[in-house]
């Protein structure tokens, strides 16, 4: 009896190739949505029915444990993406691996690109041979992306594993460590993505998640800036594909929240001078620190500033690019209170070059409040309009690391509307 229940313990069942791809897919969709009592019950039927079979999941097969999506993710990875640490306990429990997907990312480092804290924790206790420092194909550890993520409690677990000793001192000391501890302090979370539209270069662009339980309506309207809304992934595209137009030319970017267009321009174009402009003064800062870490990193000598530049104050519009001045001007998502739309027209008809000022213009919503009024606006104010649609592959993943996941997480609302490009030229006699 002894004997056939030791090998009852390590023999698994036999299962056809297609139950082995049917029960595989379903569990990394129990995996994704944390249904956990349906991947039990899945799991169950793939078992011979019988007593001594009940919740003997030692003799599922690892082909289905371990089964991969079309690339090479695992349960254990949505899992980890999604929070659902009830389901990763049992999943590690049953015996699944900690495996690098075909970007080399670890479940591990989902959990922390997603700050599943309680995930993070369960895989540095539970995983025996978890490593912080393996990177993925973009040479991104888990503890980079724990430097990135601004919150110091995520950090701290990562720091404290045994993994990283040998790096703890040395990364104590480096900046992006600091910025997020600091930050924490301030209840912000931050994301610094590596955007790359298909060329050979990218662009760093840091958003920001603040707490929405501590913000009061002034605070809102402060931060509706700090995070890249897709509207800007849209423009920063299209900036690229006309980039002939921007040569010696001086590029100004209204409301530019994160600056991913103006930075855009900086880095594809032959543009004389880039300045990127917004009020608000949180979003100024992380404006500030995006232009920063991009000219860190680049080699390029392009002229590129940030400037307040206050719509509704005239005093505040640097003299430099105003009185037409400025030959080209790009905004995206700038228009969603009627309030806001004069003092936008009045804006944009001081600094438009008269002789061929081109604004480039970028929108999710024409349905929003004063959209109508402002397209009126300009063309009365004698400017052409035309518009688009935004083609396909505008629309495609633009982070370097072509992560799915992080992409339908932060820019989520690019397939489901539609993106409208609108190009208005001025030509006054
Ligand atoms: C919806 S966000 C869009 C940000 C960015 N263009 C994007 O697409 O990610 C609107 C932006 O307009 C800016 N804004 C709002 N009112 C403004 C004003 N009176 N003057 C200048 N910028 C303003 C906000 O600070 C914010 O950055």
């Amino acid at each position: 009896i002894c004997n056939q229940n030791m090998a009852d313990e390590i023999e698994t069942v036999t299962l056809s190739e297609e139950d082995v791809q049917t029960a595989g897919k379903e569990l990394l969709e129990c995996s994704r949505y944390g249904e956990l009592k349906e991947l039990k019950e899945m799991l169950q039927s793939c078992l011979p029915e019988g007593e001594a079979n009940f919740g003997a999941w030692h003799r599922i097969p690892a082909s289905i444990i371990n089964f991969k999506d079309l690339q090479g993710s695992t349960g254990a990875h949505r899992a980890c993406a999604n929070g659902h640490v009830d389901v990763l306990s049992f999943l590690l429990e049953i015996g699944a691996e900690h495996a690098q997907n075909d970007n080399g990312n670890t479940p591990l480092h989902w959990a922390v690109q997603n700050k599943q804290k309680e995930a993070i924790k369960i895989l540095c206790e539970k995983v025996t041979d978890l490593d912080v420092l393996v990177q993925n194909r973009d040479g991104k550890s888990s503890l980079t992306y724990g430097f990135d993520a601004g919150d110091t409690d995520i950090l701290k677990i990562l720091l404290e594993h045994k993994s990283a000793e040998a790096l703890q001192k040395k990364s104590q000391n480096e900046p992006d460590s600091e910025d997020a501890v600091s930050e924490k302090d301030e209840q912000v979370q931050t994301f610094l993505h590596e955007i790359n539209f298909g060329t050979d270069k990218s662009i760093l662009c840091r958003e920001i998640g603040f707490n929405s339980g501590q913000l009061d309506e002034q605070d809102n309207l402060e931060t509706t800036g700090a995070v890249i809304w897709a509207a800007s992934l849209i423009l920063s595209r299209w900036v690229i594909e006309l980039k002939h137009i921007f040569a010696d030319k001086l590029v100004v970017e209204l409301g530019a929240g994160c600056g991913l267009p103006g930075l855009t321009a900086c880095r594809f174009t032959d543009a004389s001078r880039i300045v990127i402009t917004d009020l608000m003064s949180k979003t100024f800062e992380n404006l500030q620190y995006n232009v920063d870490k991009n000219l860190q990193r680049s080699s390029s000598k392009r002229p590129i500033d940030v400037h307040a530049l206050d719509w509704c104050d005239e005093a505040s519009w640097p003299s430099s690019i105003c009185n037409g001045h400025t030959q080209i001007l790009i905004g995206s998502d700038l228009v969603y209170s009627l309030d806001l739309v004069a003092p936008l027209i009045n804006t944009i008809l001081n600094l438009l070059d008269k002789k061929g000022g081109t604004f480039l213009y970028v929108t999710m919503d024409t349905s929003r409040a004063g959209f109508k009024e402002f397209c009126e606006g300009l063309q009365q104010a004698g400017l052409s309009m035309s518009k688009k649609i935004a083609p396909k592959e505008f629309l495609l993943n633009p982070l370097k690391s072509q992560d799915k996941v992080a992409f339908d997480l932060h820019f989520g609302e690019i397939h489901e509307r539609t993106f409208h490009m609108y190009t208005f030229v001025r030509n006054e006699a």
